[in-house]
């Protein structure tokens, strides 16, 4: 017969049972996790980027430096972990949309629609990456995805999960293809959609910018303080008559020249109250003390109609962001796909977006200095949007692009897309098209043994000089004369990386000469970064130990 429980083992079995209530997810998204190639590769080789330097474009020294990084997003995120951590104030992706028609790859196989962990795949692909990006925002950064309805469901919930739901600022339809696509049975898909969110929505703001001037045309007429149009002050409806509104029945006085408005019974002006020319009385919008208090600035204009003296007030010009975009100038075919082959030639991609979309995009949410990170970025058309943007408002904002190189999509689209855009090029009309200047540098990822041995780290700290460039954004190199430590400077500042510690002498009679602060970057096997030998030149100096910060930044990622 069966041994009834005790009451203590009933109860050590309810706190069991409810200890893996608790561990078990109640609601949100499950998937099956399925080990990726370039995820598990990490547990060996640490990545790196690495310059391609034949690749630099430079054309005006005064412009920010942009970046190109050719190889998988999740090795280059990390990377971005250890230069840009908390840096990057707007990330756009356009992730693979794993339509089942093999758009995209998963340890080196297409994905297509009989795979049964198609989903899965895609969902553990975007969740590392977007834990990774997030780590790279700034408090008051932003995020936006582009998705269409195959995995709008399942990114939705992991950007709800990763941000937290609170901090969703909307999804935008973006109608991009008005033709539909023709080989659907029933509906015909023609909008894709953008996912914002912020990392914390009480931090993230909108820019005051006009993104749709068409709506804006009926805002006709322009003062200094910028576009209005004209609205009676006065209320014609049947709720808005004397009766109903009796505070808003007032005598509003108008000089002779009808360019002063006062509620001051003055000699000589002329008083006029709600009325039509039928002799009907109604109501002005507001009582006497909000028109006092708006009665600044010609907010309030007397016109004098037939008989009649009418009283209308500006009603200004105010982007509001709908989120519904129609305008013709997102459609991906004549702005994506047409502008890419004019740029071009024949080397075309299938899918880029309509460079205005990005662009309108970034015009709301960045900033002219913002760093804007894009690490699906197919043929480049965020990098080609935001050289447009700085052109079109003078701003400063640099993008770090990452692409993989599958059909050569980095190399021979991205990269001279790009390039073009930058210098200039000949349109298939054979227009010439003026150049909007900038700077890129091109990166490819590259690897270094992670085994901890003092062999592995001098490597790691030879080879990741690029990625100290990048975190401090110095890519000058000035001559040294000695192949133990580099320096590099911007217009700011330099960094110095002391590959021996024998070299900290000879680098610190290099750098009383310079008139300037330094990032120096010293080689140790532990975390020693040897302040006691820079004691005497603190003030133009901030020290860290290499590889060991990178190492820290690692460790953290791959645990
Ligand atoms: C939908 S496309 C982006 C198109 C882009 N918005 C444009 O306008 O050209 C996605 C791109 O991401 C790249 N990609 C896919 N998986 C990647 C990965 N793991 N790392 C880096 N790039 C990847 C693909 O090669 C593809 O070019």
């Amino acid at each position: 017969m069966k041994k009834e429980k005790s009451v203590e083992e009933l109860q050590k079995e309810i706190v069991r049972l409810k200890k893996e209530l608790k561990s078990k997810k109640k609601y949100g998204l499950v998937w099956e996790d399925k080990p990726e190639d370039v995820v598990e590769m990490c547990k060996e080789k640490l990545p790196v980027l690495k310059e391609v330097s034949n690749k630099d474009i430079i054309t005006d020294e005064k412009k920010p430096v942009n970046i190109l990084i050719e190889g998988d997003n999740y090795h280059a995120l990390c990377a971005l972990n250890y230069s840009h951590n908390k840096k990057i104030d707007i990330i756009y992706i356009d992730p693979p949309y794993n339509t089942g028609a093999k758009d995209w790859k998963y340890n080196n196989d297409y994905v297509d629609n009989n795979d049964t962990f198609r989903h899965s795949k895609w969902v553990c692909m975007m969740e590392k990456r977007l834990m990774l990006a997030k780590k790279l925002l700034k408090d008051t950064g932003i995020i936006i995805c582009a998705i269409d309805e195959y995995e709008i469901h399942n990114v939705r919930h992991l950007l709800d999960t990763i941000f937290q739901e609170k901090n969703k600022l909307g999804m935008v339809t973006v109608l991009h293809n008005p033709k539909g696509r023709n080989l659907s049975k029933f509906f015909s898909s023609n909008s894709e959609y953008m996912l914002v969110y912020a990392k914390d929505v009480n931090k993230a703001s909108f820019n005051d910018v006009v993104i749709d001037e068409e709506k804006l045309l009926t805002f006709d007429q322009k003062d200094e303080l910028g576009g209005y149009r004209l609205e009676k002050f006065m209320r014609v409806r049947t709720s808005w008559s004397r009766k109903n509104k009796s505070n808003n029945y007032y005598p509003i006085y108008v000089s002779p020249k009808m360019d002063i408005l006062t509620l001051e019974n003055i000699k000589g002006y002329i008083p006029v109250y709600p009325k039509t020319d039928d002799g009907r009385e109604w109501a002005w919008k507001n009582i006497p003390g909000t028109f006092n208090s708006l009665n600044k600035d010609n907010y309030f204009v007397a016109l004098k109609e037939k008989n009649i003296i009418n009283i209308y007030h500006k009603y200004r010009e105010k982007q509001v962001f709908k989120n519904v975009w129609t305008n013709k100038k997102y459609f991906s075919e004549f702005n994506g796909s047409l502008l890419l082959k004019d740029i071009l030639g024949d080397n075309y991609f299938n899918y880029p977006k309509s460079v205005f979309l990005i662009l309108d995009i970034l015009k709301i949410t960045s900033s002219k200095n913002a760093i804007i990170l894009d690490y699906f970025a197919g043929s480049g058309t965020t990098g080609h949007a935001v050289l447009e943007l700085n052109k079109e408002d003078s701003g400063n904002r640099k993008f770090i692009l990452v692409t993989n190189n599958e059909n050569d999509i980095c190399t021979d689209v991205c990269y001279p897309r790009v390039k073009k855009v930058i210098k200039g090029y000949k349109n298939l009309k054979g227009e010439n098209i003026k150049g909007l200047s900038g700077n890129l540098k091109y990166y490819r990822t590259d690897f270094v043994d992670a085994k901890p041995t003092d062999k592995n780290k001098r490597k790691l700290t030879e080879e990741a000089t690029e990625m100290l460039c990048i975190k401090e954004d110095t890519f000058n190199e000035l001559k040294t004369g000695n192949k133990y430590f580099r320096v590099f400077k911007n217009d700011r500042k330099y960094t110095a990386i002391i590959y021996d510690i024998l070299a900290i002498d000879d680098f610190k009679k290099y750098a009383q000469k310079v008139n300037g602060y330094f990032a120096v970057y010293i080689f140790s096997l532990s975390d020693d970064t040897y302040d006691e030998e820079f004691e005497d030149m603190k003030n133009k100096i901030r020290l860290s130990p290499i590889p060991e910060a990178i190492l820290r930044i690692y460790r953290r990622i791959f645990k």
